[in-house]
């Protein structure tokens, strides 16, 4: 059966309209790497008001992506959720995404967190920002080319450079800064590195609090998550931790996204369609943001408490899709430089 883009303008009308019609029944098969509790509200709310039920596939971003092209056409995937754009990315390379012509999708989302020809989308959004322990740090950094500066020697701590966080914040420096000073910046950032890359986000969080860190380089919703629950080894000395939005008087701090798109052969595309245009209602946008304490995307919606105890900020408004295409280089200045 042959749907027209109506049926989703249609069914978006619905979800928008709050009233639950039947006439958008059928299937939509969901590969995400999200894992969140509190999703499910975010899936339940879509199948009551579209009577369309999400079969889920649950599995680690790069694994999901490497499936979808080993299933090729015969993919029985309708949309593809995962964070950092440096994967969104890859899965448009891959050849696994297909273009989304929507207004809705491009009224809701300011048009540098999504793919400039429209095969993916952000739905949330993170800042990679400083964390600094207050107790030894009088004058934290306060932008990304302040990180290299050497009276930050033997201070700071940030993950491996394997890691799609830090390629794609290198990537967005050499669109803001060029390759060279680019290239110069990583060098001076592990010329102050308190001890060789380890571990993940909340590990350097972690750092700052047993003193092996002064200075630690994290996504927003790993602080946030410490707020909220009880991250052991932060949680208990939260208060000693203090943090930095950088480059708020220049380009404004890096963001990074939570996002998807419609697979390449989604054998129910209008469904597909009617979930990303979803996924951008206000509500949604609560429960896809707040479960992970990230930002949400579409501009007015309410944040979680703890996302809104770290605060507004100046958001980098660079293109991210222009972004992603120097994460080849990134990788090669991070190899050149030794950042493990
Ligand atoms: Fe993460």
């Amino acid at each position: 059966m042959t749907r027209t883009v109506t049926t989703s303008v249609l069914a978006v009308a619905a979800i928008f309209g709050g009233t639950a019609l039947a006439f958008a029944d059928g299937e939509l098969n969901l590969y995400s790497s999200r894992h969140y509790d509190t999703d499910e509200r975010l899936y339940s709310d879509f199948e009551d008001q579209t009577g369309i039920t999400i079969n889920r596939i649950e599995g680690n971003g790069d694994e999901l992506i490497a499936r979808m092209e080993a299933e090729g056409a015969n993919s029985p995937a309708d949309v593809l959720l995962t964070v950092d754009t440096s994967r969104l990315e890859r899965a448009k390379d891959a050849g696994i995404l297909q273009p989304v012509d929507s207004a809705v999708l491009k009224d809701r989302i300011l048009s540098n967190l999504r793919d400039s020809d429209d095969e993916w989308f952000g739905f949330s959004q993170r800042a990679r920002i400083f964390f600094y322990d207050k107790d030894e740090v009088s004058n934290p950094p306060q932008t990304y080319l302040d990180l290299a500066d050497p009276q930050y020697q033997g201070m700071v701590c940030a993950r491996s450079s394997t890691n799609t966080y830090n390629q794609t914040l290198l990537a967005s420096i050499i669109e803001n800064h060029g390759e060279e000073e680019a290239r110069n910046w990583a060098q001076g950032v592990v010329d102050n590195f308190a001890r060789e890359p380890q571990g993940g986000d909340t590990d350097q969080l972690r750092g700052l609090v047993s003193g092996e860190c002064d200075i630690a380089v994290s996504n927003t919703y790993y602080f946030a998550r410490a707020i909220r629950s009880d991250v052991e080894g932060v949680s208990d000395h939260i208060d000693q931790i203090g943090w930095v939005f950088p480059s708020q008087d220049a380009q404004g701090a890096h963001v990074n996204l939570s996002g998807g798109g419609v697979a390449a052969n989604a054998p129910n595309r209008d469904n597909a369609v009617a979930f990303l245009e979803y996924l951008t209602s206000d509500s949604a946008q609560e429960y896809f943001s707040g479960g992970n304490d990230e930002y949400p995307v579409v501009p007015g919606v309410e944040r979680s408490e703890a996302v809104q105890k770290l605060g507004d900020f100046k958001a980098d408004d660079v293109d991210l899709s222009a972004v992603a295409k120097n994460l080849p280089a990134a990788q090669q200045i991070f190899n050149e430089v030794g950042w493990k």
